[in-house]
């Protein structure tokens, strides 16, 4: 199916409000205009569309979108409106969510670990996609199910995670050892059974996903299990400053012939990107509350939306929006540690980020791609966090 890009300009109606969100035509203006207290949440609608055809059209398969990386309402909104109908989930809420604001959407509660209520509360509202890498989930889905005989059921398989820039450290997935008893088991009473497993978040090889499709093909032959469906998860890189990436579309070919050569091209196929789907088409811009020498203190840090900037310590493109004109340009770059506004002191983030040396207090920094795991990952800690979103379009 073609899924085609839905002219988001045309729903901006003349009060200029996209979907709730006041409308601006770039990130500077649409800080300044809003002069608030908070940091502010940039939505770019027409970025997010643009990723949405890549994935709904390009990848040789199914996208689940994983909302975990970005749940804000306007960007959920926008996904379905670009035809996306299937959500990866890993909780409760999340799931009452997309069953409230999406009937008809398909649900996958990917989670490999997850709580007895969670499970029977997913079931009676009409789940039937559940992934577990032990037998002692796969027997809490059962019994919590009452043995229902119409389950999904995926098994997560560890994977090598090397070339991910953000590994998930193994903390979930079955060895490949213990994977065909695993399947076996949950083959004997599943409407239908898949294999799920996930490279590493900002995986920088799509070799990653051959060699882990390789060694799916493998097990499954030990195995003796035919399954009806691979999901190939997320793991999709996006740019970051020192992260140079190979588009998406390279990421496909080389899943799309793997799945060929290794016997899986009748199967249904899935993928979960999170980050890849939503970072470019996200900022989050923080307000200056203090400059000393080259340290900045911001009103946004590592307990709000830049989580990712302090311990992983990624970089982010920047762009300085001033209050007070241009700035001298012949100050040059200076390089910034950055503070957020917490009194914790794990509130940190050592960059180096490059930014103008004329920066001072009120201005703005606006960090480009963090569309994914930044609104998701905001606290509350110590009352700083931002309910202020915006559309640029
Ligand atoms: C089960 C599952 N699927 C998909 C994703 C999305 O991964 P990414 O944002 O790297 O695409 C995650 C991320 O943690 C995950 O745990």
């Amino acid at each position: 199916m073609q899924y085609v890009r839905p002219s988001l300009k045309a729903e901006v109606c003349n009060q200029g409000v996209f979907k709730g969100l006041n409308v601006y035509s770039s990130a500077g203006e649409a800080v300044l205009a809003e002069n608030c207290n908070d940091a502010v949440h940039i939505i770019f609608p027409e970025k997010l569309a643009e990723k949405a055809s890549i994935f709904l059209n390009k990848f040789p398969g199914d996208c689940l979108f994983a909302m975990k990386s970005n749940p804000h309402p306007v960007v959920l909104e926008t996904l379905w409106d670009c035809g996306l109908r299937r959500f990866e989930v890993a909780s409760l809420r999340e799931i009452e969510y997309v069953t409230s604001h999406f009937p008809g959407a398909e649900i996958y509660f990917m989670h490999p670990i997850k709580s007895r209520k969670a499970i029977r509360f997913a079931y009676d509202m009409g789940v039937r996609n559940f992934a577990f890498d032990c037998l002692e989930e796969l027997v809490k889905i059962e019994e919590e199910t009452l043995h229902a005989p119409d389950l999904n059921l995926f098994l997560r398989v560890r994977v090598d995670q090397t070339n991910a820039a953000h590994p998930l450290s193994n903390k979930f997935g079955a060895s490949l050892m213990e994977a065909p008893l695993l399947l076996q088991r949950a083959d004997a009473n599943a409407a239908k059974i898949g294999v799920t497993f996930h490279v590493g978040s900002q995986c920088m090889e799509p070799d990653s996903y051959v060699h882990a499709i390789e060694q799916v093909a493998l097990m499954l032959e030990q195995s003796g299990v035919e399954i009806d469906a691979l999901d190939v998860g997320g793991g999709y890189p996006v740019f970051y400053p020192g992260m140079e990436t190979a588009p998406l579309e390279d990421y496909f070919a080389a899943i799309e012939k793997a799945l060929n050569d290794n016997g899986f091209a009748d199967l249904q196929i899935l993928c979960e990107p999170g980050r890849a789907l939503v970072a470019e088409s996200g900022a989050v811009a923080a307000r200056v509350e203090m400059r000393k020498d080259a340290q900045l203190y911001l009103n946004d840090g590592t307990y709000g939306s830049l989580f990712d900037a302090g311990t992983p310590a990624w970089s982010y493109p920047l762009e300085l929006v001033s209050t007070a004109g241009e700035g001298d340009p012949s100050k040059g770059v200076v390089a910034f540690k950055l503070f957020g506004p917490t009194c914790d002191s794990l509130d940190v983030m050592h960059g180096p980020f490059m930014l103008p040396d004329s920066i001072e207090e009120g201005d703005w920094i606006v960090f480009h791609h963090l569309g994914a795991y930044g609104f998701a990952m905001q606290t509350q800690f110590n009352g700083f966090y931002s309910e202020t979103a915006v559309a640029v379009l």
